[in-house]
Formats: C-alpha cells, sequence, structure tokens
C-alpha cells in the first residue's frame, strides 16, 4: 500500500524584497490577485487535490498569514449585523478551510532549510510543498497531477515545465529521460541529475522545477547532510540531488498556465487573467482594457 499524501508545507517565509515597498510591513504571500491572497489559491489547490494538512513555515511578521486563515469574530459579527451573507460565507470559508499548523523559520537561509523546519510536523511520511509564488491555473490542480504520478510509481515528483534558455539561471533545472506514461512520451520524465540556478552554457536542458513537489521523508536527512549551495542558501534541489543517490525521483511536465507571481510582470498578467475569468468581474474589465489606448 502506498502511504497517502496528508501534509502540505508553505514555505513562507521569505523577505518578499521584489516587492518593497509594499512588503515592508506585509509578507508576499498576503498580496491579492484580484480579492484572493496568493497563498489562498496554492492552499485552495492543496485542499482540492485531496491534501487536507497544511503547514505553514513563516517568518518574523509574518503574523497577517495566521490571522487570514484564523477566525475573525469582530468582522463575522460586523458582517452578520450588516445582514451581509455572502461576505460572512466568504471570510467564513476561509478560516473553515483548513486544518493549518506553524512553524518558524528564524532566518531566511533558503528552501532546503525552510522544508527542514517543517520536519516535525510533517513526521515519517511523504508529503507535499507549495511554493505560493508560483501560482498554476489548470482544470486539474497542478499538485493532483503530481500526486497521481506518486501513486503509480511511489516515488518523490517534481513539477516541470519547459522555460527559455536564457530563464534557466532562475531555476532548479533537470537532466531528464521521457518514460512512458497514460500512453505518451512527453509528460514523466526520470530525473538523472538536478542543479540549482546554473548558467545558460551549463544547464543540462531548459526543463526547470516549479514549485510544486511530492517528497519522501529521507529528504529531511540529505538536506541536513549537505552543505549550502548557489546564493550560499540551503538548497531543495541539492537535497534531492543527495536522495536521488538513494532512489529514483520522477519530474512531470504538468499540464496548466503557471504564473510567476513572485515576478512584477508575472503578478501582473496573472491579476489581468485572473480578473477577465472572474464571472463578476470579467465582461466589464474586457471592455475597460479594450477601450485603452495601447
Ligand atoms: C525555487 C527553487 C527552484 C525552483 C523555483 C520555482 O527558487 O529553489 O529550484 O525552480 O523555486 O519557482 P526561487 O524562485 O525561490 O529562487
Amino acid at each position: 500500500m502506498i502511504e497517502k499524501v496528508r501534509k502540505a508545507v508553505f514555505p513562507a517565509a521569505g523577505l518578499g524584497t521584489r516587492f518593497l515597498p509594499a512588503t515592508k510591513a506585509m509578507p508576499k504571500e498576503m498580496l491579492p490577485l484580484v480579492d484572493k491572497p496568493l497563498i489562498q489559491y496554492g492552499v485552495e489547490e492543496a485542499l482540492q487535490s485531496g491534501v487536507p494538512n497544511i503547514i505553514i513555515v513563516t517568518g518574523r511578521g509574518k503574523s497577517a498569514i495566521e490571522d487570514h486563515f484564523d477566525v475573525s469574530f469582530e468582522l463575522e459579527h460586523l458582517l452578520e449585523s450588516r445582514g451581509k451573507k455572502e461576505l460572512l460565507a466568504t471570510v467564513r470559508a476561509v478560516s473553515d478551510m483548513i486544518n493549518v499548523s506553524y512553524t518558524r523559520q528564524k532566518e531566511a537561509l533558503g528552501l532546503g532549510h525552510a522544508v527542514l523546519r517543517a520536519r516535525e510536523l510533517v513526521g515519517n511520511e511523504p508529503f507535499s510543498v507549495i511554493l505560493s509564488d508560483d501560482v498554476i491555473d489548470a482544470e486539474t490542480p497542478c499538485l493532483r497531477q503530481l500526486l497521481d504520478v506518486y501513486e503509480f510509481y511511489a516515488a518523490p515528483v517534481v513539477a516541470l515545465m519547459e522555460v527559455p534558455r536564457d530563464k534557466v539561471s532562475s531555476y532548479g533545472i533537470v537532466d531528464a529521460e521521457p518514460v512512458a506514461h497514460n500512453g505518451g512520451r512527453d509528460r514523466l520524465y526520470r530525473i538523472r541529475n538536478l542543479v540549482e540556478k546554473p548558467n545558460a552554457s551549463d544547464a543540462p536542458s531548459n526543463l526547470a522545477i516549479i514549485g510544486r513537489y511530492i517528497l519522501t521523508p529521507e529528504v529531511f536527512k540529505s538536506l541536513e547532510t549537505i552543505e549550502p549551495g548557489a546564493g550560499g542558501e540551503l538548497q531543495l534541489t541539492d537535497g534531492l540531488k543527495h536522495v536521488l543517490r538513494s532512489r529514483p525521483i520522477y519530474g512531470y511536465r504538468f499540464e496548466g498556465r503557471r504564473y510567476d507571481a513572485g515576478d512584477k510582470q508575472g503578478f501582473l498578467e496573472a491579476t489581468v487573467e485572473f480578473a477577465l475569468k472572474r464571472h463578476d468581474l470579467g465582461e466589464k474589465f474586457r471592455s475597460y482594457l479594450k477601450g485603452l489606448t495601447l
């Protein structure tokens, strides 16, 4: 029997320097895409994928995230007394949504370090990691697509996407061979090697790791063993490279559109496209955009 993935870890202790000054007093995970904070998109993806327990790795100045997923009695009372039923339901849905635990990463020492902080809350079982900067719009949630692979191969799986050659140095890049799966050979890969943020000239491919992972608990031991890597940080990619010595790891080129909401351009694209898709805003917003002189 394959052990079920019940937990999703959300590293959320980064400093968000790319969005200063907005992130001076507010965590970047709370920046809204239309009207929902970034992290809520990731949390909803975990829930829709059948992963019910959320672990958020927070840092200093991140209490807004905890408040967001907590009950707000004052707000609920106010909305109730004013008869704002729909808004009340929206607000309640957030706090009812998750079974959430928090752990602290005192210093921002890298993604691998953040994942290691979740070790006690995860325990000795497979788990997932979601980076809320990577917002993925997909018919089947991206995490669910990875879980389907995990449930078949009982091995760690990372999300992959092809990126332009001149962008490889912003990502973890894999060297991988295609594997036949579900009647095709163009989505599933068996990973031979992983490199965090390589120069374009040394990159083994243009297949980049995107922020969704299914991991097994031996990654914690690996993260404890390895030394800091790119940028002087403890890298999850290096931890996976260490895991690869003892077991296979797969990569899945997921179906869906990914937005890099950790980047201003990507954030703006996501904002516009999500607004256009909204039933309550789309039509009006479309005609507004059409009227712009560009
Ligand atoms: C992290 C990972 C990297 C991955 C990327 C996906 O990098 O370290 O391997 O490709 O997320 O978004 P970051 O964007 O945090 O620098």
